[in-house]
C-alpha cells in the first residue's frame, strides 16, 4: 500500500495518504489542498475518502474543498454534529479499499468526537500495522482535556484514560503510532520532536501512559493546562460546518502608501511579516510585527483573533503570499490588502516610519536599574531561571497588562530567543511605549554570558 505522511511545520500538523489499487484516504488535511491532489495524481491514485480525526480547533481544515474537488466522502466521529454532508462513524465502522482495511476506534478524551483509525495492509498481515491517532496520543504526549465547550476537563481526562487503556495500547507494542500533531504544536505540551513511534515506546517514554490510576491520570492531565487560544473555539465551529475553498478568498489587493494609511487610520491592523531586523530598522507606526519565519499563524490567531481586517507588509510577492495563505490557514480571512512594492513604496511616499532599539545582554545588565525588564515567555521557563527585576507576562496576555507598566519609561523585552519578544515589542510600542528595546539572542544569550539569574525558590549567581 502507498503511505505517506505530509509535516507542516508551521503549524506542527501532520496529515497523511493512504491508497491501495488505485484509490486514495486523506486523513486530517490541511487547509491548501493541492499537494494531495498533485501526490495523489502522482501515485495513479483517486481520492475517495476523507478522514476528520476530531473537529481541530487550532486550524482550519480542507476537508470540504478537497471533498468538493474529488466527489470524497468525508468521515468523522458521530458526536461531531458536523453541518455539511458527512458519514458519522462508530466503532468498529470499516472502510475498505483495494488491500487497505481502515477500521474507527471511538477514543474520546481530547475531544468527544474524536476517533482514531486502525490501519490494515492486507499483504503485510490480516491484524492493524500503524493507527493513526489523531490528537488522542501523540508523541511523548496525550491530547489536551480542555477544548470541549460542554465537558469539564476531568470528565474529558476521564474518557481519554479509558481510550487510551482500552482502545490503543491493546493494539500491541509493535503498531506504528502516526499523531496528528508533532512538536511545537498548541494541542500539547510535551511532545517529542519524531513523527512516528509505536505503542511500545510510547508505554515505554510516555509520561502519560506510566502506570497510574485513573484519578491520578485525571489529576495530572489537568494541572498546569496550557493557555487555550481564544480563537480554538472559533476554529472547531468553523472546521463543523466546513470553509471555502482557499481559491474562493477575494484576490488580495495592492495599496498605494496613501490607501494603506488610510485603512490603517479606519481600524485595520497592519501586520508586518518580515524578517525581526528588517521590522527594527524601519516600520510603519503601529505596525504589528509577527515575523513568517516562526509559529507566525498561531501568533497571528491568538494575538490579532480572526475579526480584524488586515492589511500586510511583506518581503516580496511570495512572502506576500505565503504569509496569507498561512493566515487563512488558521481562520484569518480578513486580509484587506498590502502594500504595493512593500516597505520601499512606503519610504518612497515619504511616509513617517518608527524603529526598534535593541540591546545586548551585557548592556542590559549594566542598564538594569535604568529599565523595566518584560519577559515574556511562558511561567515554566520562567521558573526555571529568569533577570532578577524583571516581570514575567507571557506574551498572549501582554495586551491586557501593559497597564502595569510606564510608558515613560524605557522598556526592555526578552523571551527565549527572540521571536517572541519581537512581537511583544512591537505591541509594546503601538500602545504608546516610547522606548522600547529587544535583548539580542534573548535569555539564551544572557545565559550563555554567564549573567546572573534567578530561579523559582532558588537563589544562584553563575
Ligand atoms: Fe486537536
Amino acid at each position: 500500500m502507498y503511505f505517506q505522511q505530509f509535516y507542516l511545520a508551521c503549524l506542527s500538523h501532520a496529515s497523511y495518504m493512504l491508497g491501495s489499487e488505485g484509490v486514495a484516504c486523506v486523513v486530517d488535511p490541511q487547509r491548501d489542498v493541492g499537494i494531495y491532489l498533485d501526490e495523489a495524481r502522482a501515485h495513479g491514485l483517486k481520492v475517495e475518502h476523507i478522514i476528520e480525526t476530531h473537529l481541530h480547533a487550532d486550524f482550519v481544515s480542507g476537508h470540504r474543498e478537497l471533498a468538493e474537488r474529488t466527489g470524497a466522502k468525508i468521515y468523522l466521529g458521530a458526536l461531531a454534529g458536523a453541518t455539511f454532508p458527512h458519514i458519522p462513524v462508530r466503532d468498529c465502522d470499516e472502510i475498505r479499499f483495494g488491500r487497505v482495511i481502515l477500521r474507527f476506534l471511538e477514543t474520546p478524551g481530547h475531544t468527544v468526537e474524536s476517533v482514531s483509525i486502525a490501519v490494515t495492509d492486507l499483504d503485510r498481515g490480516d491484524k492493524p500495522f500503524a493507527v493513526l491517532t489523531g490528537d488522542t496520543l501523540f508523541i511523548g504526549d496525550v491530547g489536551r482535556p480542555d477544548l470541549a465547550p460542554n465537558l469539564t476537563p476531568q470528565d474529558l481526562a476521564g474518557m481519554l484514560f479509558d481510550s487510551l487503556h482500552n482502545k490503543l495500547l491493546p493494539l500491541g507494542d509493535d503498531v506504528e503510532v502516526y499523531p496528528a500533531h508533532g512538536a511545537g504544536s498548541l494541542c500539547g505540551k510535551q511532545m517529542r520532536p519524531e513523527r512516528q513511534s509505536t505503542i511500545g515506546k510510547e508505554r515505554a517514554l510516555n509520561y502519560a501512559l506510566r502506570p497510574r490510576t485513573k484519578e491520578e491520570f485525571v489529576r495530572l492531565l489537568t494541572a498546569d493546562l496550557p493557555e487555550r487560544p481564544s480563537y480554538f473555539a472559533l476554529d472547531a465551529e468553523l472546521n463543523r460546518a466546513g470553509v471555502p475553498a482557499v481559491a474562493e478568498l477575494p484576490p488580495l489587493k495592492l495599496l498605494d502608501a496613501g490607501e494603506f494609511a488610510a485603512l490603517q487610520q479606519a481600524a485595520a491592523i497592519v501586520l508586518d511579516t518580515r524578517p525581526t531586523r528588517e521590522f527594527c530598522a524601519g516600520h510603519i507606526p503601529g505596525a504589528v510585527h509577527i515575523a513568517l519565519s516562526g509559529q507566525y499563524a498561531s501568533w497571528a490567531a491568538t494575538l490579532l483573533g480572526l475579526d480584524h481586517d488586515i492589511l500586510l507588509i511583506a518581503e516580496d510577492q511570495e512572502t506576500l503570499e505565503e504569509s496569507r495563505l498561512r493566515l487563512a490557514r488558521v481562520g484569518i480571512e480578513r486580509v484587506t490588502g498590502a502594500l504595493r512594492d512593500g516597505m520601499a513604496g512606503w519610504a518612497a511616499a515619504q511616509r513617517p516610519m518608527a524603529q526598534i532599539g535593541h540591546v545586548s545582554a551585557e548592556e542590559l545588565a549594566k542598564l538594569r536599574d535604568e529599565v523595566q525588564i518584560l519577559d515574556v515567555r511562558r511561567q515554566a521557563e520562567w521558573d526555571e531561571g529568569h533577570i532578577d527585576g524583571a516581570s514575567l507576562v507571557p506574551l498572549h496576555q501582554l495586551s491586557s497588562r501593559l497597564g502595569e507598566f510606564d510608558p515613560s519609561r524605557p522598556v526592555a523585552v526578552h523571551c527565549k530567543g527572540g521571536y517572541r519578544s519581537a512581537i511583544a515589542c512591537s505591541l509594546v510600542q503601538r500602545a504608546g511605549f516610547e522606548q522600547v528595546m529587544n535583548l539580542t539572542g534573548g535569555f539564551d544569550a544572557w545565559r550563555a554570558c554567564g549573567l546572573p539569574e534567578v530561579s523559582t525558590g532558588v537563589q544562584s549567581s553563575n
